[in-house]
């Protein structure tokens, strides 16, 4: 009876799990958005596309692109209050929207099996920096470390593997003591964690060219049209666009919650962490003469490296990689959620047997993506390594989905509905969302859609 009433407790009114409350609900969105996609994806994409000018257009397509979709999939989750697939269904039973669903719950798989393979390097660098093996450069460098550690046949499986039972085990607990705890721990710390390091980063000598990098424009930049692809790009991984993570974080809110106010804060804070962690890591970059282009490697050799210079630099590695992992993680979550939630309606299973199937087939799906980088590295499929064509398939899934979210509400959805489900009701600002949704949103993801395939 205890257990029955306890459980009752959890669901809401027709029987789905809710947010505890609208804070924990809005950490958790914010857990779902700010992950390596801020820190590691962010300032290696700024660096090699000029930084401040990108900075800028990419804040400009996050307002005028990622905050209309955002709305768009709280609205459709929250009304349908179905999971990815299940909410199409519900608002527009057998029309062809549901591929977006079905879309995102492949987009799951994909991206989150190589997620975590990158997670679990973050994980390993963790405990390096834990254990002090990475306080001092290896034999060797940096470099030779980082390419020799991922080019392992099972270590990186090892922290995969660990980096995934995480994972599971916050999934399986549910949405309140599951998700929405961890979250409630996990965003708070890290805020502070970045705004520490943030200010250790300005007091580096290199912080003058560090910050004009990120915030004087360099205009000519601004006709090289990769900049505009790269930004929207950039805007759909940072804010979990286009796959129905947020479409099932929706779910679970209760009708009472206004949701302009929730997308605006969540996006915010988003773009706020990703700024703040380009404060940390450019003037840490100029400060010790490295190069904000070299790549998606910034994160793995230049830091390490930079810190080895540094005065404590063993601790500031030490916030810095937990910080990666524990942001890895909350965003790892919300992937999972996405195939659990589906698959707990589809084949009525219980949440904890769901969550360990899924999340296993999911790192199996991973192995020849860590595997890619090592033993695996001559097996080249469309000129590309395993583990990077699991990056171009979800660098395709994202924009496609988002963009059949935009046309959806647009265009599929009765408009009194959709304005009615998102709050806006009958504001002029509900007009320029749905317009947005219509025409701008749909034709600036077609050209990412081209841009990803290489046609442009
Ligand atoms: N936004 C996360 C990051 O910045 C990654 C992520 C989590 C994601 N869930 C997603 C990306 C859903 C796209 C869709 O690292």
């Amino acid at each position: 009876m205890n257990q029955l009433n306890h459980n009752q407790r959890d669901l809401g009114q027709n029987g789905r799990e809710q947010w505890a409350t609208k804070i924990g609900f809005m950490l958790a969105a914010m857990g779902s958005a700010v992950g390596l996609g801020n820190i590691w994806r962010f300032s290696y994409v700024a660096g090699e596309n000029g930084g401040a000018a990108f900075l800028l257009i990419y804040i400009a397509m996050i307002i005028m692109i990622g905050v209309p979709i955002m709305m768009a999939e709280f609205s459709i989750g929250r009304k349908a209050q179905s999971d990815a697939v299940g909410s199409f269904q519900n608002l527009s039973p057998g029309k062809p929207w549901v591929a977006a669903g079905f879309l995102g719950v492949a987009s799951a798989f994909i991206i989150l099996s190589f997620y975590g393979v990158v997670a679990g390097w973050t994980l390993k660098y963790f405990t390096g920096y834990l254990t002090g093996t990475l306080w001092s450069e290896p034999s060797g460098g940096y470099v030779d470390y980082f390419v020799g550690f991922i080019g392992s046949p099972l270590e990186p499986l090892i922290w995969q593997f660990i980096f995934m039972g995480a994972t599971i085990g916050i999934v399986l607990l549910g949405i309140k003591k599951g998700i929405e705890k961890a979250n409630v721990i996990l965003m708070p710390t890290l805020a502070i964690l970045l705004i520490i390091l943030g200010i250790y980063s300005l007091t580096l000598g290199g912080a003058s060219e560090g910050l004009a990098f990120l915030f004087s424009p360099d205009w000519s930049i601004l006709s090289e049209p990769s900049i505009y692809l790269a930004a929207l790009g950039q805007a759909f991984f940072s804010l979990s666009l286009g796959m129905g993570a947020l479409i099932t974080y929706g779910s679970y809110l209760s009708k009472k919650e206004r949701l302009p106010g929730a997308t605006a804060g969540i996006a915010s804070m988003d773009t706020i962490f990703a700024i703040i962690a380009g404060v940390v890591i450019f003037p840490a970059v100029f400060a010790f003469g490295a190069e904000p282009d070299s790549g998606a490697g910034l994160v793995f050799f230049t830091l390490p490296a930079i810190f080895d210079e540094m005065a404590l630099g063993g601790i500031v590695g030490l916030a810095f990689f937990f910080l990666l992992a524990a942001a890895g993680l909350s965003s790892a979550i919300s992937l999972l959620e996405v195939a659990v939630a589906y698959f707990i309606r589809k084949f009525g299973w219980t949440r904890k047997k769901t969550a360990l199937i899924i999340g296993g087939l999911i790192f199996l799906l991973g192995v020849p993506s860590s595997l890619s980088n090592g033993p695996f590295s001559e097996f080249i499929l469309f000129d590309r390594v395993f583990m990077d064509n699991m990056e171009f398939l979800s660098d395709i899934f994202l924009p496609l989905g988002g963009l059949i979210i935009a046309l959806f509400v647009g265009w599929g959805w009765k408009k009194t509905e959709a304005l009615q489900a998102s709050d806006f009701g009958n504001s002029t600002i509900g007009a320029v969302w749905l317009f947005i949704l219509k025409f701008i949103a749909p034709v600036a993801i077609f050209l990412v859609f081209l841009f990803a395939l290489g046609v442009l």
